[in-house]
């Protein structure tokens, strides 16, 4: 078995320079940097062609926690309980719950400071990590230091797109083609279901890079900060050490459960891809979202 290979690292608080750092100098692998050539960096959402929302738009307000921390039960931000501990770790992760609770950070037009405990994601990345080739993924992310659980890791960051770019963009894909566009369905209430659809593929951050497992180490929460549109928040789901490759369930086991209707459309022999995550009890084929593929090319969007 050949040793992955490293290739380029980055350092906590990603940032466009350390990035471009990174990629333009550093690198050593020459397949790499053809294959990111094209990928313009963004450390956050862009608005792509039919985003119902721009993900730059300051949609909420800000609490008024000047004199007392930001806790549940005075602060507007914090409904019910607090969303991290002391440690900064994420206060659900492990539970068994079915759905994730909806987590909303402190935002620009808050009045508490930089250091208040409900702001994480917004930190930006806090660990090392590395790009590296896999032997069957193609690239792959991991971790050079020991993660808790319950921590930050990064965001996946990409293009808002309108379920007609989704769509188009899907049927110029070939089988062989990496897929990195995800959607994620957040049930509101009164049955209304809310869609966000993100691409890497031409712009994005080092979320793109992260494989599916059937047996991840991290967990995709949305989480908001003064956006409605939701960031992608990835978090170790149990602590990880250094070198282990970070992987997340593409199937969004926990968030979006697959319905037994999508199951029916699944079509194997065509559609799906054979599954290397190497788990004891990995599935064989990567997850898909049916839906993204199922609807005819020209569904106008939904804006
Ligand atoms: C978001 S990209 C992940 C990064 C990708 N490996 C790359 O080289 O850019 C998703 C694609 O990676 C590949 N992939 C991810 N997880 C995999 C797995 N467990 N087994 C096989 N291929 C995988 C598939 O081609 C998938 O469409
Ligand atoms: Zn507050
Ligand atoms: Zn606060
Ligand atoms: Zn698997």
């Amino acid at each position: 078995m050949s040793t992955p290979k490293a290739v380029h690292t980055l350092h906590p608080y990603e940032t466009r320079e350390q990035y471009i750092h990174y990629i333009h100098v550093k690198h050593v692998n020459a397949t790499l940097s053809k294959h990111l050539s094209f990928l313009q960096y963004t450390p956050e959402h862009v608005a792509g062609p039919g985003a119902d929302i721009d993900p730059t738009q300051i949609t909420f307000p800000g609490c008024a926690c000047t004199d007392t921390p930001c806790l549940p039960g005075t602060c507007s931000c914090l409904r019910h309980e607090n969303n991290y501990d002391d440690s900064l770790c994420l206060g659900t992760i492990g539970l068994e719950a079915k759905y994730a609770k909806p987590v909303f950070e402190c935002n620009i037009l808050c009045q508490c400071g930089e250091r208040c405990r409900n702001r994480v994601v917004q930190r930006g990345l806090q660990f090392r990590l590395q790009v590296f080739q896999t032997d069957r993924k193609g690239w792959g992310l991991r971790t050079l230091e020991s993660i808790p659980k319950g921590r930050f890791v990064c965001e996946y960051a990409g293009e808002i797109l309108g379920f007609s770019e989704v769509q188009r963009r899907i049927h110029l894909q070939t089988a062989h083609d990496p897929n990195y566009i995800i959607a994620i369905r957040e049930h509101i209430y009164n049955g209304q279901v809310m869609e966000t659809f993100v691409d890497p593929t031409y712009i994005g951050n080092i979320g793109r890079f992260l494989n599916h497992s059937c047996e991840p180490n991290l967990l995709m929460i949305p989480v908001r900060i003064d956006s409605m549109v939701p960031k992608l928040a990835l978090f170790a789901a149990k602590a990880i050490l250094p070198g282990e490759e970070l992987s997340y369930d593409y199937s969004g086991r926990f968030l979006n459960q697959i319905s037994s209707e999508d199951k029916e459309r699944i079509d194997p022999e065509q559609l799906r891809k054979p599954c290397y995550c190497g788990a004891p009890s990995c599935a064989t084929f990567l997850p898909y979202d049916s839906s993204l593929y199922w609807f005819p090319l020209g569904k106008p969007d939904t804006s």
